[in-house]
């Protein structure tokens, strides 16, 4: 069986972390969108959103994510949390992985494990929290139509997290 499978989710959802996991457990090439991007780039991300903009960065999310999602063969990616944004990108994840897993958790637990993390552009704001909370509304609806599972992440282990998305590959 060739496993493809892609998880989406907010910043601090797990995406990275249950990702490596998940391909070591499977022996499977793991990709992080974030870091290939930042290979690409060639400077971090927050400081492409600096000198570039927001706008930039997405069509470069996307130009990439087009291309990995055309290379056949097994794979576990892990998104960035604003690759659902555009209709393009949740298309290609729907169609052309066999499984999206939404790790999906409530912006008071996201904040918990972000508090002390200063690489994420989008949260360098006045009130953090009060962001996680605006994105988690504004993005809920596109990560469940690009996934086709949710799985609820409140404070299970790597390890559970890593066990319940398995089960359904
Ligand atoms: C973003 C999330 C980041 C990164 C960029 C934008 C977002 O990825 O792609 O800073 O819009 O939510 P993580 O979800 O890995 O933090």
């Amino acid at each position: 069986m060739q496993t493809r499978c892609a998880l989406v989710g907010l910043p601090g959802s797990g995406k990275t972390t249950v990702g490596r996991h998940l391909a070591r457990r499977l022996e499977l090439p793991f990709i992080d969108l974030d870091q290939r991007l930042e290979d690409v780039l060639g400077s971090s991300i927050r400081q492409y959103f600096e000198e570039c903009g927001e706008e930039s960065f997405r069509d470069r999310e996307q130009a990439l994510l087009a291309e990995l999602a055309a290379q056949p063969g097994p794979v576990v990616l892990s998104t960035g949390g604003g690759a659902v944004l555009r209709a393009a990108n949740r298309a290609v994840l729907r169609s052309s992985f066999a499984q999206v897993f939404y790790l999906r958790a409530t912006p008071e637990d996201l904040w918990r494990r972000l508090r002390h993390d200063r690489t994420r552009p989008l949260l360098q704001v006045h009130d953090p929290l009060g962001r996680l909370r605006e994105l988690h509304q504004a993005r809920d609806p596109l990560y469940r139509e690009a996934a086709h599972f949710v799985i609820e992440t409140g404070r299970p282990s790597v390890h559970t997290l890593v066990n319940m998305v398995s089960m359904q590959l």
